[in-house]
């Protein structure tokens, strides 16, 4: 196997000592390091080597100071990260840099460790978005173009899962938040099988009413009720030689579930009002948006069906476990909405970008997809600004709004109680009491200022 590039380092900071022991601390095989000592160098070996990880200090000498090069590098190479080095006292620059595009900032003095993280992180990151790429090379190769849109170790992951089951018939159950991408997953699995060919069949349980249900999926005689005027196939034949996609598994009946039960066991079923017994070749694929193994212990859900189903289950990440998708998908879904809705392609700013991906996802893809097709259409300048999004919680659940003695209220409690330990702890720096947190120092801004947390 052919051996991976390096990973490129470019180092810019005046102070020799740090700049030496960081190059020092940092060099290992795979990984090659460029010093500059001012901004100006630093941008022009940038310019021949666009490195994959740039640390910099905030205050350098000469004509370009830390600022200016995170603004400059983060347009030529977007896909740079850049690390800033903040003395004390100048956290405010530091935010204001990530705003541009900085990947995190490290006060000092540098913990070498901390950066050691950083860089480990920025090369996971790149490995995880050649083999995305290199999945969905494959996928494309054989003959299907994905609309799944992700370069997170999670949307990865899924999308390994997915191939790996499409090519067999067996029964899949996909589980996930609702809007998360559950039917998107389920036509991808439809998509690379060999029943690609044959018809995708979706049915939502969850909008048919019990009494429909059985004609719905298995079809009727004639004569078979009173509205029976003609003869009608349901689902299950109408999916044959494809897949059969069961929408909301669990909002179906006891009997509608025995029926789904026998009709799985049996490989066939009976139109309602016949007698002939009929097999059917369509391979099932469900999804479900509730807790099913805590409705079967509630008696609302049959196990044996669950058994059936849930051969393979598939779970679909919510978009909070992967918010390193969301500029992709801002970005995707803009221009699918400005030719939509013929606006001219619009473009989000930098900082209503980082707003969007801070912003806690309480809602899903579905959720960021209406927002931007509601900002195409709303916002008149071609740039959508901070000022443009919805106030801070725009996806609030109602539960959220409602009262305060619900359990995400006390959640928060704990969590606003957890932050303020941690940088009591850290003494209040920040990347100390992130890491300590196990979340972003992104994050752990947001949640400083949505819980008023001052330092
Ligand atoms: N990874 C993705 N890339 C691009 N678009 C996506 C992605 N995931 C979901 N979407 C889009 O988000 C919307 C919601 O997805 P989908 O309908 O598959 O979700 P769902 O989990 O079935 O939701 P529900 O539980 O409400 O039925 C769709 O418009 C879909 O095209
Ligand atoms: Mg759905």
């Amino acid at each position: 196997m052919k051996k991976a590039a390096p990973i490129k380092v470019l180092i810019i900071e005046d102070e020799t000592n740090i700049r030496r022991g960081l190059a020092k601390g940092l060099a290992s095989q795979d990984i090659r390091i460029d010093e500059a000592e001012e901004g100006q160098r630093g941008i022009s070996l940038f310019e021949s080597e666009r490195h994959d990880i740039v640390i910099t200090d905030l205050k350098l000498p000469g004509e370009l100071d830390g600022l200016d090069l995170v603004r400059l590098m983060n347009k030529k190479a977007p896909e740079t990260m850049i690390i800033v080095i903040t003395a004390h006292g100048s956290v405010e620059t530091a935010v204001e840099a990530m705003r541009h595009g900085a990947f995190d900032f490290i006060p000092k003095p540098v913990d070498l460790n901390l950066i050691r993280q950083q860089v480990r992180k920025a090369v996971e990151r790149k490995r995880l978005v050649a083999e995305n790429r290199s999945l969905k090379k494959q996928l494309a190769a054989s003959g299907w173009n994905s609309d799944i849109i992700g370069v997170s170790e999670a949307t990865t992951r899924m999308l390994k899962e997915i191939q790996q089951v499409a090519d067999t018939d067996v029964t899949v159950l996909i589980h996930g938040e609702s809007g998360s991408g559950k039917e998107l997953a389920a036509q991808a699995i439809h998509g690379l099988s060999r029943r690609s060919e044959g018809p995708f069949v979706p049915v939502n349980l969850g909008a048919l009413p019990d009494t429909l249900m059985e004609s719905e999926l298995f079809g009727h005689e004639k004569g078979a009720f009173t509205d029976a005027k003609i003869q009608k196939t349901g689902r299950f034949e109408e999916a044959n030689g494809g897949s059969l996609f069961l929408d909301e598994i669990t909002e179906t009946s006891a009997k509608s579930q025995l029926d789904l039960l026998r009709a799985l066991e049996e490989r066939s079923f009976r139109r309602l009002g016949g007698s002939k017994l009929i097999s059917f070749d369509a391979r099932i694929l469900s999804a479900t948006n509730k807790d099913i193994e805590r409705l079967i212990q509630e008696g609302k859900f049959r196990e044996d069906l669950y058994y059936r189903l849930n051969v393979v289950p598939l779970r679909i990440p919510p978009l909070r476990e992967r918010s390193e998708d969301i500029p992709l998908l801002v970005e995707n879904f803009l221009s699918v909405f400005s030719s939509l809705h013929q606006r001219p392609q619009k473009k989000v700013s930098k900082s209503a970008m980082n707003q969007l991906i801070v912003d806690p996802w309480n809602g899903n893809i579905r959720e960021l997809k209406n927002l931007i097709e509601r900002l195409v259409v709303t916002v008149a300048n071609k740039e959508i600004q901070l000022e443009d999004l919805p106030p801070r919680k725009f996806v609030q659940k109602e539960s959220e709004i409602q009262s305060e003695s619900t359990l995400s209220s006390a959640v928060e409690a704990a969590e606003k109680e957890a932050i303020i330990r941690a940088l009591k702890i850290c003494r209040f720096n920040r990347t100390q009491a992130a890491n300590q947190l196990q979340i972003s120092v992104r994050s752990l801004h947001y949640k400083m200022s949505r819980y008023n947390i001052r330092d």
